[in-house]
């Protein structure tokens, strides 16, 4: 059975961001059964409802990336008791146009990191809240809130912290399973050789569609 591709999500886009190192060791920690690789978000351009019909080729690209995979997992920082706007804006990006969402049905894991005390609760259940209406099966428990995140890597970016290390492990297999459960319809290795006629010629108007 091949692996489970899983599209890693990180809400931040500083360049040292705790929610990326803390990305970073959790892919080192999965399990075979499971290819994380980070999608990045910092060349999205801004949501604008208007530019549905003719969107930009951020976005198409984002679209195309995302529905490739079979899961998603999202590292959010919490900003003022929610998802970072950055964050936001590719969820509202992959979620159009109306009823072609990428997000539809494909599992999901959130894991919220904060220098804070309460690990981003508020930011996670906000993400969480979103993914409910985007139809995204969220995988319930275990939750993953980790606060005081400046105290947990050396000055090489390693996670020394071996109780975060056991968390991160007990996370990411969970998730893989929770990923072969709710991710029956795996995505074709060959879709895009075998893509539509359409979307061989100006594919780019054609994914306007996507
Ligand atoms: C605009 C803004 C709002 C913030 N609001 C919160 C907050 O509500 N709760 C919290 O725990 N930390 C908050 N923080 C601190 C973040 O936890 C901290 O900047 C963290 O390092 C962000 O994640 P990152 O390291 O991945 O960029 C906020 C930071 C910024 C810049």
């Amino acid at each position: 059975m091949r692996a489970k591709k899983v599209a890693v999500i990180v809400g931040s886009l500083r360049k040292e961001s705790f929610n990326r190192k803390m990305a970073n060791a959790m892919i080192g920690l999965a399990p075979d059964n499971l290819e994380l690789e980070i999608v990045e978000i910092d060349n999205l351009e801004m949501y604008n409802q208007d530019l549905d019909n003719v969107p930009p080729e951020s976005w198409v690209d984002f679209r195309v990336k995302i529905k490739n995979y079979d899961a998603v997992l999202f590292f959010t920082p919490e900003y003022n008791r929610s998802v970072p706007a950055v964050l936001k804006n590719a969820l509202d990006i992959g979620s159009r146009p109306y009823g072609k969402s990428v997000w539809d049905g494909k599992p999901s894991g959130v894991v919220s990191v904060s220098i804070g005390s309460l690990g981003g609760f508020g930011a996670n259940h906000h993400l969480r809240q979103s993914l409910v209406y985007l139809n995204s099966p969220t995988m319930p428990t275990p939750e993953l809130y980790i606060g005081q995140a400046e105290s947990l890597f050396n000055s090489d970016d390693i996670l020394t912290n071996e109780k975060t290390r056991e968390l991160l492990w007990k996370f990411v297999n969970s998730f893989s399973e929770w990923v072969e459960k709710n991710a029956p319809h795996a995505p074709r290795e060959d879709w895009w050789e075998n893509r539509p006629k359409g979307m061989r010629g100006n594919w780019l108007a054609e994914l306007a569609d996507i």
